[in-house]
């Protein structure tokens, strides 16, 4: 049996991002962001309650990072999500995690996390039911080391990643590898009638 379950913005898994700014006093602050993603090859699109701190440093140094949050640091980047570096003076001191200014945009790395994109903001939209929309160009990716596999690639299972879940807002580990992108479904493309 279906139900209906009304307007809801429900979908699963929802990422767990990192995003990174520096106010104009080059202050680093940090926020989490589900509501956010990869929208083309070399671009990502965050939506943004227009009150945070960090729309405003958004729209003041016009770049930001965008971090994977890992299962190590996830107290952390919870706290990221809780707190307003509008309200918090040293918000982003507390954790006692690392950051350093990226070598091409006008914003901070956080160290602590194993991927991260450097983006510039090249796009600020507002759109028609009062949202704030930005769209950021990747630069770069910066990656640990230690996250990659003997080919160079990023191993998915080595970054210790965690998703969001909106239906009750717990944070999920994520599971074992269960198939391959583009050749899972294969057996329907043989098949004939
Ligand atoms: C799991 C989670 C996901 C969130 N996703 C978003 C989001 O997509 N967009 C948004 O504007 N705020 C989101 N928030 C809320 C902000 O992270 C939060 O208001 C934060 O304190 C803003 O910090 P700032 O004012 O220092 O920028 C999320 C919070 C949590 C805990």
């Amino acid at each position: 049996m279906k139900k209906d379950l009304g307007v809801k913005p429900y979908v699963f898994p929802m990422p767990v991002l990192m995003i990174a700014t520096y106010d104009e006093e080059e202050k680093v602050d940090v926020m989490n962001m589900a509501w956010g993603g990869i929208c083309d090859d070399n671009m990502v699109a965050l939506n943004i309650s227009e009150d945070h701190q960090t729309a405003d440093n958004i729209k003041k140094r016009m770049a930001f990072t965008l971090s994977i949050a890992d299962i190590d640091h996830l107290a952390e980047s919870d706290y990221f999500g809780t707190v307003s570096g509008r309200n918090v003076e040293d918000k982003f001191e507390r954790t006692g995690m690392h950051a350093v200014k990226s070598a091409r945009v006008d914003a901070p790395i956080i160290l602590d996390y194993p991927l991260t994109l450097e983006c510039k903001v090249v796009e600020l939209e507002h759109t028609a039911n009062g949202g704030f929309r930005v769209l950021g160009e990747i630069l770069n990716v910066i990656v640990d080391s230690k996250v990659l596999d003997e080919n160079g690639n990023v191993d998915p299972t080595k970054l210790n990643a965690f998703v969001f879940d909106q239906f009750q807002n717990g944070y999920y580990k994520i599971g074992e590898k269960v198939g391959d992108a583009w050749k899972s479904g294969r057996k329907f493309i043989k098949k004939t009638k």
